[in-house]
This record gives structure tokens, C-alpha cells and sequence, in this order.
């Protein structure tokens, strides 16, 4: 594993990092095979892990809590979380960036995940009225306090990442950036020249472009085609041109997907979400060295097609 430093920060993120949310969160997963996969991402130097409060129906941070309890190197992780989006009846989202609920989801996040600092702190899917003072003053108030320590956004939305960077408070933004969005490449540039730190959401797409996606196999499968044909219908058409990636001898196509991604500099971790041990190893054995100049042309033209 390689790890990657932050700008103004004394923090070192693995390259590639852990998302812990959707299925993998989902009560009706079993907590056993979530905790199993922590510990494998652990053993193979992964340092970083990401989470919401709201994500997987509220149960991502408790059972990520859970797995990293009582592990020795626990306070050796790097971890982050986020606020803003919450829970509502019947587990409906919706957005509350006030800060008596920053102030109250953050300690709420702190207990979940069973700890007392939250090295990463971001807001997750801010409105442009959500950057102002009231917000500033309350994120600076936990960090005073020991309680979170660099401040973040997530969003993808350009004019949202835009307003992070002017308003200068933020030393951290998650975007997406994977095989399907080499538009993201102008951002990670604008970032990387403002002294922003860039942590990658959804790095290897979903595995859109992945022949064994194709293949329904129970409940697992069908939820993740229900959430990429409700969230990226337009990603899911542009992954048919990169189905030559299943063919090559190398390695397989997540891997190069990945390998492509983490070819580029300008972020510090990868983030990869599964709820397989073996889909692990496979993403821990990427190795760049396997995108041939031959191969990076082709990738280059299938995103240049879907332009
Ligand atoms: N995507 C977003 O909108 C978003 C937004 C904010 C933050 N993030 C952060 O980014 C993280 C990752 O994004 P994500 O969870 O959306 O998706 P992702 O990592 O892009 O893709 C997850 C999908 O890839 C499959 N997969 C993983 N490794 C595989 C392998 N080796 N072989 C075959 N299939 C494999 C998983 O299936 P299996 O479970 O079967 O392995 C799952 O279907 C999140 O957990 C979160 O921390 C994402």
C-alpha cells in the first residue's frame, strides 16, 4: 500500500481508502461479513475510511464503530465522516445544514463510531446557503475543541465546489473521480492549485463497465443495478464503450479501472466500496504498472466517445 500526505496536515492517507456505506452498512447485510472486510482492508494497509451519519439507513457509522473496536492500531485510523444529510420518517433524506444539528450529529457520530476525534469532518451535499457564518462558526467551535479536525465538503456539483474553495474554510473536498469522469481531471487541477486536499468518491464507478456487474445473482446484485439505474443511468451507458476492459490478460477490469485512477497525483485517497473480502484482495493487488501506454490510449478514446 502506498500512502499519500495532506497538505497542511501531518495526516498520511493509503492510497487506496474504504468507503463504509450503502449495502455494506445495511441491517439486512450481514455484520459479520462488514467487519470481516474492515479487518481485511486493515491487514492490507488500508488507513482511511470514509462514512455518513446518514448512510445505510444510520447503521454505517455504528457497525463501522464496531469493527474498529479494539483494534490496537484503532487510533492509528484515519476516519472520516459527514453532516448534513439526515434521516427523516421512514428513512427518508433530507438536508439540514443548521448548526444546533451540525453540533448535535457530530457528537452523535462520535459515539456511533466510538471515538472522540473525527480527523475528517465533512459536509455532505451542502446548498449554497449552507456556506455562512452560522456554519463556520459552529464547524471552527468543534474544532476548537478537539472534536473533528480537518473541515470538509462533499459534493460533485461544480458550482457547490466552486463556493468551498472561495470561501476558504474548507482544507478537504470529496468529488467524484473515476474511469467514466475524466472531466474531473480541470477540478482536481483547481484543487490541487488551491492547496485543497481531494479525497476520490466512487473511484472504480460501480464497476459499471464490469462484466460480472451484468450478472444478477440475489438480492445483493439487484440492489446495486435498482441504485445505478435510479443514480447513474447516464454512467451506465457510457461504461458499454469501456467493456474492452474485461478482455485484457493483465489484470481485471476493475483493477485497471482503478489503476487509471490512482495514476493520477492530484488527490490523496481512492475510495472503493464492497461487502466482499475477495472483491478486496482483487482491488488490493491493483498495480499501475499494468496500464500499458497501449491500453491508456484506449481508455483515452472510449472517453473522448462519451463525451
Ligand atoms: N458514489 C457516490 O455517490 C458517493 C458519494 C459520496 C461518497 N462516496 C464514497 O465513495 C465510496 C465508494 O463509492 P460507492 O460505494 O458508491 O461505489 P464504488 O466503490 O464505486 O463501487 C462499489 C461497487 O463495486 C463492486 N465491486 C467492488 N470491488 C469489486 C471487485 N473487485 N470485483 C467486482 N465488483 C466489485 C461492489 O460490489 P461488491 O459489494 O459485491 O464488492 C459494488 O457493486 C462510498 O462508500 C463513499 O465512502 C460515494
Amino acid at each position: 500500500m502506498k500512502y499519500r500526505k495532506l497538505y497542511n496536515s501531518t495526516l498520511k492517507l493509503s492510497e487506496i481508502g474504504l468507503g463504509c456505506a450503502s449495502y455494506w452498512g445495511k441491517k439486512h447485510f450481514s455484520e459479520q461479513k462488514a467487519i470481516d472486510v474492515v479487518h481485511c482492508a486493515i491487514d492490507g494497509g488500508i488507513n482511511y475510511f470514509d462514512t455518513g451519519h446518514s448512510y445505510s439507513g444510520g447503521y454505517a457509522e455504528i457497525r463501522l464503530g464496531k469493527a474498529l473496536r479494539g483494534k490496537v492500531c484503532s487510533n492509528q485510523l484515519i476516519i472520516s465522516s459527514k453532516v448534513g444529510t439526515r434521516l427523516g420518517h421512514f428513512g427518508r433524506l433530507y438536508k439540514d445544514f443548521s448548526a444546533p444539528w451540525i453540533k448535535r450529529c457530530c457528537e452523535q457520530s462520535l459515539r456511533q463510531l466510538q471515538t472522540e476525534h473525527l480527523p475528517i469532518f465533512f459536509l455532505h451535499g451542502p446548498n449554497p446557503q449552507d456556506f455562512n457564518d452560522e456554519v463556520y462558526q459552529v464547524l471552527d467551535e468543534l474544532k476548537q475543541s478537539g472534536k473533528v479536525g480537518l473541515l470538509g465538503v462533499n459534493s460533485f456539483d461544480d458550482d457547490i465546489i466552486d463556493l468551498a474553495v472561495k470561501s476558504s474554510q474548507f482544507q478537504t473536498l470529496m468529488v467524484d473521480y473515476n474511469i467514466l469522469t475524466p472531466h474531473r481531471l480541470k477540478t482536481l487541477d483547481l484543487l490541487d492549485n488551491n492547496g485543497v486536499n481531494v479525497m476520490v468518491a466512487g473511484a472504480i464507478a460501480g464497476g459499471l463497465y464490469d462484466r460480472r456487474f451484468k450478472k444478477i445473482k440475489g438480492m445483493k446484485s439487484i440492489w446495486y443495478w435498482l441504485r445505478a439505474l435510479k443514480n447513474n443511468k447516464t454512467l451506465m451507458r457510457k461504461a458499454q464503450q469501456f467493456d474492452f476492459l474485461n478482455n485484457q490478460s493483465s489484470a481485471t477490469a476493475i483493477q485497471l479501472a482503478l489503476a487509471y485512477v490512482l495514476s493520477n497525483q492530484q488527490f490523496c485517497s481512492a475510495l472503493i466500496g464492497t461487502t466482499s473480502v475477495v472483491h478486496l484482495e482483487e482491488i488490493l493487488q491493483t498495480d499501475i504498472s499494468h496500464l500499458s501506454a497501449e491500453l491508456l490510449s484506449q481508455i483515452e478514446s472510449a472517453q473522448v466517445l462519451t463525451c
